[in-house]
C-alpha cells in the first residue's frame, strides 16, 4: 500500500503536488483551455447528480472489482494516457505502471510519454494499454502500433479529440516546452523547486539526458523542434474515418476510441470494429465550452448498448464521482490527473496512495448506497438534480429510469 504522504483525498495529492513541481509545470498538468470553463463545468457536473440509498442491506461482502474485457481487475478504474508522467517524478510513467499493477487495474501509456513502451513493458508489466497520436505521416504512428504489438500491450487506444492542439496561453507565458529549452523565467522556477530541480532534472541529465519522446521513431525526434506543452507535432487534422479502419486492420487486439461525445460518432466506430469508446473531453484541455462527458453518457451508452465497452474520462477526483458514471451506464472510469498529482507528489508511494484513495471511497460509497456489487449500479441509485442534465435527452432507458421513479414520486 502507498504511504499516505499525509494525503487523505486526491485534493491532499495535488497541493502537494503544486509544492513539489515547478509552477510551469504544474499549470501544464493542472489547468485548461482559455477561459477554463470545460474543467469547471467537468467538476460542476458531479454536484447536480445526487444519490438515492439502499438500506438494511448485507454490504459486509461488497466489492468494487469489475471485468473489463474479459479481465477481471480490483477496481473500474484506469490510468489514462498522459504524455508528462516522466516530468512529474523521474521516471514517473514506470512508477504509474507499477502502481497500476499494484492496485490491480490497467495503465495506458502515451505516444508522447517519456519512457519507451519496450522498457514499460519489461521493468513494470501489468495490464498495459497504448495511447496513439496520429502524425501527418500516418506509416509513424503505424511504427508505434507495431511496436506496441510485439511488446505485448493488449489495447490501443485512438485518441480522436486532437485535431488542433488547446490553446493554452499559461503554458507559452511560462515558458515550458519539450524538449526543454532554458529560459530566465523557467529556470528561476526550477530553482525555486530544488527538490524537483535534483530529483527529476538533474537526474535525468546525469543519466539519459534530457527528458523528451522516447516512443517517437528516430525519423520524428530528429525532426522535433522545441515547442510549448501541448503544442508538440503530436496531431494532424486530417485524422478520418479511413484511419480508424487501417488500425482496426493492423491491430489485432482491443481497440478503444478516444475523446467521442457524439453517440452517432460512438455508434459508428461500434459499427466498424471498436471495443470501446472513452466519452472524454480531454480533461477540458481542447475545446472550451465543450459539454462534460457526464452530460451525454446516458445517450452515448444507449447508442452502443452492449456491444463495446464504455470508458469516460474528465474531472474524476472522486471514488463519488466514479459510482455516479458507473451508474449512468459507463463500464470503467479513467483518470489523468488524479494519478498525475499522486506521482508528482510521492512517486510511486503516491500514485498508489491516489489509488488506494479510490479503491476506499468507491467501497465506502458502495457501503453507503446498500449496493454490493458494480455490476448492481444503475439509475435507480441516482437522483438528478439539475433538470438540463435530462431534459435534452429524452428516451434514454437510463434516465427514464430515474424519471419514472421521480414521477411516480410526485
Ligand atoms: C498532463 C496531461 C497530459 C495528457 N496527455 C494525453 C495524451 O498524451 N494522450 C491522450 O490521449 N490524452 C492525454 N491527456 C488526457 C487524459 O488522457 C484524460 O483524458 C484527462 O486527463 C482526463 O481528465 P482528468 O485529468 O480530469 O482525469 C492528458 C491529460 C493531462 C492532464
Amino acid at each position: 500500500m502507498g504511504k499516505d504522504l499525509k494525503c487523505y483525498n486526491i485534493f491532499d495529492l495535488r497541493r502537494r503536488a503544486l509544492r513539489r513541481v515547478p509552477k510551469g509545470l504544474f499549470e501544464f498538468v493542472d489547468r485548461g483551455t482559455e477561459d477554463e470553463v470545460s474543467l469547471r463545468n467537468n467538476r460542476a457536473v458531479f454536484d447536480s447528480i445526487r444519490f438515492r440509498t439502499r438500506t438494511l442491506v448485507d454490504v459486509s461482502k461488497r466489492n468494487p472489482a469489475t471485468t473489463i474485457f474479459g479481465v477481471e481487475h480490483n477496481m473500474p478504474l484506469v490510468i489514462a494516457p498522459t504524455g508528462t508522467a516522466g516530468l512529474m517524478w523521474y521516471e514517473g510513467d514506470l512508477a504509474l505502471a507499477r502502481a497500476a499493477r499494484a492496485a490491480g487495474i490497467p495503465f495506458t501509456l502515451s505516444t508522447g510519454s517519456m519512457t519507451a513502451m519496450e522498457r514499460v513493458a519489461e521493468e513494470a508489466g501489468g495490464e498495459l494499454w497504448f495511447q496513439l497520436y496520429m502524425w501527418p505521416e500516418r506509416r509513424l504512428s503505424h511504427q508505434l502500433v507495431e511496436r506496441a504489438k510485439a511488446s505485448g500491450y493488449k489495447a490501443l487506444v485512438m485518441t480522436v479529440d486532437g485535431a488542433s492542439a488547446g490553446n493554452r496561453e499559461y503554458n507559452i507565458r511560462n515558458g515550458f516546452t519539450i524538449p526543454f529549452t532554458f529560459s530566465t523565467r523557467n529556470v528561476t522556477d526550477m530553482l525555486l523547486h530544488p527538490r524537483w530541480l535534483f530529483g527529476v532534472m538533474m537526474r535525468y541529465l546525469v543519466t539519459t539526458g534530457m527528458p523528451t519522446y522516447q516512443n517517437y521513431p528516430a525519423e520524428a525526434r530528429a525532426r522535433l523542434t522545441a515547442g510549448p506543452m501541448g503544442r508538440s507535432s503530436l496531431r494532424t487534422d486530417s485524422l478520418n474515418w479511413g484511419d480508424f479502419d487501417a488500425l482496426r486492420k493492423a491491430w489485432p487486439h482491443k481497440l478503444i476510441v478516444k475523446g467521442m461525445l457524439n453517440a452517432e460518432d460512438a455508434a459508428r466506430a461500434v459499427d466498424r470494429g471498436a471495443d470501446g469508446i472513452d466519452v472524454s473531453n480531454h480533461g477540458g484541455r481542447n475545446l472550451d465550452g465543450i459539454v462534460s462527458p457526464i452530460e451525454v453518457l446516458p445517450e452515448i451508452v444507449e447508442a452502443i448498448g452492449s456491444r463495446a465497452t464504455v470508458f469516460v474520462d474528465s474531472g474524476f477526483r472522486r471514488g463519488s464521482d466514479v459510482v455516479k458514471a458507473l451508474a449512468l451506464g459507463a463500464d470503467a472510469v479513467m483518470v489523468g490527473r488524479s494519478t498525475l498529482y499522486g506521482v508528482a507528489a510521492g512517486g510511486y508511494d503516491g500514485a498508489r496512495r491516489a489509488l488506494e484513495i479510490y479503491h476506499d471511497e468507491i467501497r465506502r460509497i458502495l457501503a453507503l448506497l446498500g449496493c454490493n456489487r458494480i455490476s448492481d449500479l444503475g439509475p435507480q441509485y441516482l437522483k438528478m438534480a439539475d433538470p438540463t442534465l435530462r431534459a435534452p435527452l429524452p428516451g434514454r432507458p437510463a434516465l427514464r429510469a430515474v424519471a419514472d421513479t421521480e414521477a411516480a414520486e410526485a
